[in-house]
């Protein structure tokens, strides 16, 4: 366990000095301004605090719980270790209040339109977000709720047969995501990033976003899992405000960010 963990922290080590390095003009706190228009999964979210410490079970129990936001974020802001050690207590203790009100408003919901399909036939999911600060949130489409190891839903023989449809707070279809990816032929990624996302805890106003995804099943029969990966932060976006980009209290490596996993579906194909 000690290894494992000396080497998450030089991998981190390594990530921090490409995040504080000046001529970086972004970070992966500013996901939007990354160049990364792919598939995803989650365990590229390593700063990011996990909702549920059932969500990496196989780690040692200290280890687990050790990602869980209460652990991960909320105590460090609380007593101003690690990314916080900098930053005064009166400002730590605004940005806790904040952190707790996106949590506690944050849900992400799963539903697919049938619950047996025939092998190769169709079903359409969608995924429901409510929360995240902003100015983005993300969403990806799994087969398990495991931090560490759920794989793009591709992987368990799934085909996303369409571009995913994203639906911003306003209610308006967008395309800013599809619109970036360069093969214009092979937008069916399994991972979103929705767009123009403001939550506002100070007036109890918390974002929404629907993304759905048109499935090909599997060819052979069997019982599959699905889940939807939800990716949001907590700190002020001030990008929002100020329209240059600003690091999050903390800095990029913060562990202010959410890995929040759905409810997951098992669907049946046969
Ligand atoms: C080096 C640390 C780090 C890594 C690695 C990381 N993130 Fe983040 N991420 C952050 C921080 C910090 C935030 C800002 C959270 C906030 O607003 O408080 C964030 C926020 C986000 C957001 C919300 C955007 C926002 O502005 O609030 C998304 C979406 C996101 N990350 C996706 C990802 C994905 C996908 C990956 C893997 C490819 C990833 N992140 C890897 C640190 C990281």
């Amino acid at each position: 366990m000690h290894k494992v963990m000396s080497a998450m922290a030089l991998a981190g080590l390594g990530l921090a000095v490409v995040l504080t390095c000046p001529h970086a003009a972004w970070s992966y706190a500013a996901f939007q301004r990354l160049p990364h228009v792919s598939d995803g999964a989650p365990y590229c979210a390593g700063c990011h605090s996990s909702v549920d410490a059932a969500y990496q079970a196989e780690l040692p129990e200290a280890g687990s719980q050790a990602q869980v936001y209460t652990t991960k974020h909320y105590k460090a802001l609380e007593e101003g270790t690690g990314a916080y050690k900098p930053i005064e207590p009166e400002q730590r203790k605004t940005l806790l209040e904040q952190a707790k009100k996106i949590d506690q408003n944050a849900s992400v919901k799963l539903e697919a339109s049938a619950q047996t399909v025939a092998p190769g036939g169709t079903v359409t999911v969608t995924v429901t977000t409510k929360s995240g600060i902003g100015p983005v949130v993300g969403v990806m489409l799994v087969d398990e709720a495991r931090r560490y190891q759920a794989r793009p839903i591709q992987g368990t023989g799934w085909f996303i047969a369409n571009s995913p449809q994203i639906v911003g707070t306003d209610g308006k279809p967008q395309s800013q995501w599809l619109d970036r990816r360069v093969n214009k032929q092979q937008t069916n990624l399994n991972y979103v990033l929705v767009y123009d996302v403001a939550s506002d805890p100070s007036k109890d106003m918390y974002a929404t976003s629907k993304v759905t995804y048109l499935l090909k099943a599997p060819a052979a029969p069997g019982e599959y899992p699905l889940t939807a990966a939800f990716l949001y932060g907590t700190a002020e976006a001030n990008e929002l405000k100020s329209s240059k980009y600003e690091d999050p209290p903390g800095g990029g490596s913060a562990p202010s960010g959410r890995i929040h996993f759905s409810n997951t579906l098992k669907v049946r194909v046969q």
